[in-house]
């Protein structure tokens, strides 16, 4: 059993808010029951005799957060890159996501997917597994047992995909329940709603999980305006809504009450956008899925200014990349693009902003997580950059810049909820 007061020493960096970064160094961030205590230059005489877990010059980082992945689409990553989204779908992620039956293909493809995940710099994550319950209990449990304290989501699909990928409505609302009740053995993984997208889901489907919502209180994740086909479909199969986001909030799945997070968001307009802000609902920005299936690029800056919730997520397989550090540079250098190609009233993202994102603005869907002020929860990465040998002498924030640009993402330790993973 671990002692669950410890301290780490080391260059400390997080970001208390969005554009300032806090940097300590060679100072101790003291962890009390799992939540943060405090950094401080010395160790406080109450915690005399605690231990004290020593990284020498190296950065202590709060742990990234993804807020929108695929586990189910992590093996052929890399792969079918030349399509735009619905085609994108149809030829690589439905096919692969149909294997999912098999519990063994399951089991051997989400343990690479949660090896993965342990060994990067992210400590939590919303992750999409497949229609499949069994599998996605498997993929609950493989990240209960390596300490990843994430949401999961069985998925819902009942039309518009191959026989062997989708449901009856009446079976995906009782494998959901039955999933949702199966769920509570976990502890540290929790589940959450996860309709596809609209063109997956009938209107009945999404009418009897925003009951389910509300009886079993569960968040609740999505795509929203990622692709302007996919856009003009669902105005399509939808023709009394006046946006894509109605679509979900006649349901009663649109924030309020429960956490919800919407993957994309890259041509949201002004009704969807007051309606996000007005419920809370979290935008997971994915900056290279909406380059490699050719997407766009989501307004990000602008939504950080008018105050919406912002987080990072990889989105592999549409992003190749499980990387978060991966994913700031990504959203740092399209938002250049805009400026540059699309809107010069709007500045590039700066380093500070994508850190807040991938840290304490993806981490608020979680709780007090993303940040290394006290009482959050103890999610921190230690980054060695001595890995990256340079003739320069470096600051603090110098560093944490080549880290984020340069580094393989793998931290030499990593602790999720007070607890060491490695
Ligand atoms: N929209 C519906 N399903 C998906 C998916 O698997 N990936 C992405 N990027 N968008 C989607
Ligand atoms: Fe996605």
């Amino acid at each position: 059993m671990q002692e669950k007061t410890f301290a780490l020493k080391g260059n400390i960096i997080y970001t208390p808010e969005c554009g300032k970064l806090e940097l300590h160094p060679h100072s101790y961030l003291v962890c009390e029951d799992g939540k943060v205590a405090g950094i401080f230059d010395g160790l406080p005489r109450r915690w005399q005799g605690i231990r004290v877990e020593d990284y020498g010059d190296k950065l202590i980082l709060p742990g990234l957060v993804d807020l929108h992945v695929h586990a189910s689409q992590y093996a052929y990553r890399g792969l079918g890159m030349d399509m735009e989204l619905l085609d994108w779908l149809e030829c690589n992620a439905f096919p692969e996501e149909s294997r999912f039956a098999d519990l063994s293909y399951a089991r051997r493809a989400y343990g690479i997917f949660t090896d993965a995940l342990t060994r990067s710099a992210t400590t939590r994550a919303c992750i999409f597994a497949t229609l499949h319950r069994p599998a996605a209990l498997v993929l609950m449990e493989q990240l209960e047992q390596a300490g990843l304290p994430c949401y999961v989501g069985k998925v819902n699909m009942d039309r518009n995909s191959p026989d062997i990928l989708r449901e009856t409505t009446e079976q995906s609302l009782e494998e959901t329940r039955l999933w949702l009740e199966q769920s509570r053995a976990f502890t540290l993984v929790r589940p959450m709603l996860t309709p596809r997208f609209i063109p997956s889901c009938t209107d009945e489907l999404m009418a009897g999980l925003g009951r389910l919502q509300r009886e079993f209180g569960t968040a609740m994740q999505s795509h929203l305006s990622e692709n302007l086909s996919e856009i003009r479909w669902v105005s399509e199969l939808c023709p009394d809504t006046r946006f894509y986001g109605e679509a979900y909030a006649r349901a009663g799945l649109f924030g309020g009450d429960c956490p919800t997070v919407m993957a994309h968001c890259v041509w949201s307009g002004e009704e969807e956008r007051a309606l996000m802000k007005e419920n809370g609902v979290f935008i997971a920005h994915c900056p290279q899925s909406n380059i490699n299936v050719s997407s766009g690029i989501a307004p990000v800056k602008n939504y950080l200014k008018e105050g919406q919730k912002v987080g990072l997520g990889s989105d592999v397989a549409g992003g190749a990349h499980l990387s978060i550090f991966r994913a700031m540079t990504d959203a740092i250098q399209s938002s250049k693009l805009r400026w540059r190609l699309v809107d010069q009233d709007t500045p590039a993202l700066t380093l500070p902003e994508a850190f807040y994102m991938a840290t304490k603005g993806g981490g608020a869907f979680f709780g007090k997580v993303g940040s290394f002020e006290p009482g959050y929860d103890f999610d921190a990465v230690v980054m060695d950059d001595a890995e990256l040998p340079t003739t320069r002498d470096c600051t603090l924030a110098e560093r944490l810049e080549r880290v984020v640009y340069l580094s393989d993402g793998r931290p030499c330790a990593k602790y999720a909820a007070g607890k060491r993973l490695f």
